[in-house]
């Protein structure tokens, strides 16, 4: 088999298996602030741990593994298709505050069932709409892949500007 060939239909599998993890991390992102905000104060003991294992359970074994595989997906992806365009940069930048929103909803699921005394989850919209906006950004990125223009960034992120770092020398 050519090696052209063979190269592609890895570029498929791993896009395909990039799209199953995605929908799967995505979709479960969504649902999870929506099963938080079901918590009512005073709740039973049954009710509130229906809840908790559902919470805890979709967010350790369905969407944080969906996370972790649809990056590690996609971070091959960039090399095999030679993608080192602005877009896709655009959208790692758009990547990134997701994966800061998942340690947040990450950070509520355990706080509901892990820390002392009465706790609240936050109402959902706001995570909601951050998330949606977020998902929406990053499909308008990749499916559209605008030609954005580098020359309109600021000069201190396009070039080297000489200074020290922020920081004490580290130690030998
Ligand atoms: C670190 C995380 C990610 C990396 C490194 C990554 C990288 C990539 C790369 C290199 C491609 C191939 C683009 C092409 O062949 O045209 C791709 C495709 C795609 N990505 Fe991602 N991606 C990541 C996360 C996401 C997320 C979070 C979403 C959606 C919410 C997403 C949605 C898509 C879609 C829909 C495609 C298919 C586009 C097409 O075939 O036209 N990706 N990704």
């Amino acid at each position: 088999m050519a090696a052209g060939s063979v190269a592609g239909m890895i570029i498929t599998l791993l896009k395909a298996i990039h799209i199953m993890a995605l929908l799967l991390w995505t979709a479960g992102l969504l649902s999870l602030p929506l099963m938080l905000a079901r918590h009512e104060e005073g709740e039973h003991q049954f009710r509130y741990a229906r809840i908790r294992k559902f919470t805890h359970y979709s967010y350790t074994r369905l969407v944080t593994p969906a996370a972790v595989i649809a990056i590690a997906a996609g971070t091959p992806l960039i090399f095999l298709r030679g993608m080192f365009v602005p877009w896709l940069f655009a959208k790692l930048a758009l990547v990134a505050m997701l994966v800061a929103l998942h340690a947040f909803v990450g950070h509520i699921v355990l706080k509901m069932g892990e820390e002392a005394g009465e706790q609240q989850p936050p109402p959902a919209w706001p995570m909601m709409t951050g998330l949606c906006v977020l998902i929406l950004g990053i499909l308008i990125l990749v499916l559209l892949k605008p030609p954005l223009d580098v020359q309109q960034l600021p000069d201190l992120l396009r070039a080297p500007v000489g200074r020290q770092l922020p920081l004490e020398e580290v130690p030998n």
